[in-house]
C-alpha cells in the first residue's frame, strides 16, 4: 500500500462550516472546513451506508441524513448512535491555495 497525495480543489471552494464530496482513487471522501481547518473523512456512514455528504455539519460533526448518526470530522469517531463504528479519516495538506488529500491505494 502506498500513500498518494491527490489534489481535490482550491481552499476557497469550501466555505466555513460546509462540506463537499470528492471521488478520490475510487473512494468517496467528504472534505469539510471547521474552525478554519480542513478535514477529510469517508463519505459513507458505517451504520447502513448513508451518504454523509447529504447531511449537515453540526459543531464539528457530520450528521447522517438517514438515521441521524453523527461522526466527529476531526477524528472519525462516532458521537451519536445508531452508528457504532468510526469512519476513516484522511490527512489534508494545503499547498499554494490548493487542497490535497492523502489516500492509500
Ligand atoms: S445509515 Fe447513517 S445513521 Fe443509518
Amino acid at each position: 500500500m502506498t500513500a498518494q497525495l491527490e489534489r481535490i480543489c482550491r481552499v476557497d471552494e469550501i466555505n466555513e462550516g460546509e462540506s463537499r464530496v470528492f471521488q478520490v482513487n475510487g473512494k468517496s471522501i467528504l472534505v469539510a472546513k471547521y474552525k478554519g481547518k480542513y478535514y477529510a473523512v469517508d463519505n459513507i456512514c458505517t451504520h447502513d451506508g448513508g451518504d454523509l455528504g447529504e447531511g449537515k455539519i453540526i459543531d464539528g460533526q457530520v450528521e447522517c441524513p438517514r438515521h441521524g448518526a453523527r461522526f466527529d470530522i476531526r477524528t472519525g469517531d462516532v458521537t451519536r448512535m445508531p452508528a457504532v463504528c468510526e469512519i476513516d479519516t484522511y490527512k489534508v495538506i494545503i499547498e499554494n491555495g490548493e487542497l490535497f488529500v492523502s489516500v492509500t491505494d
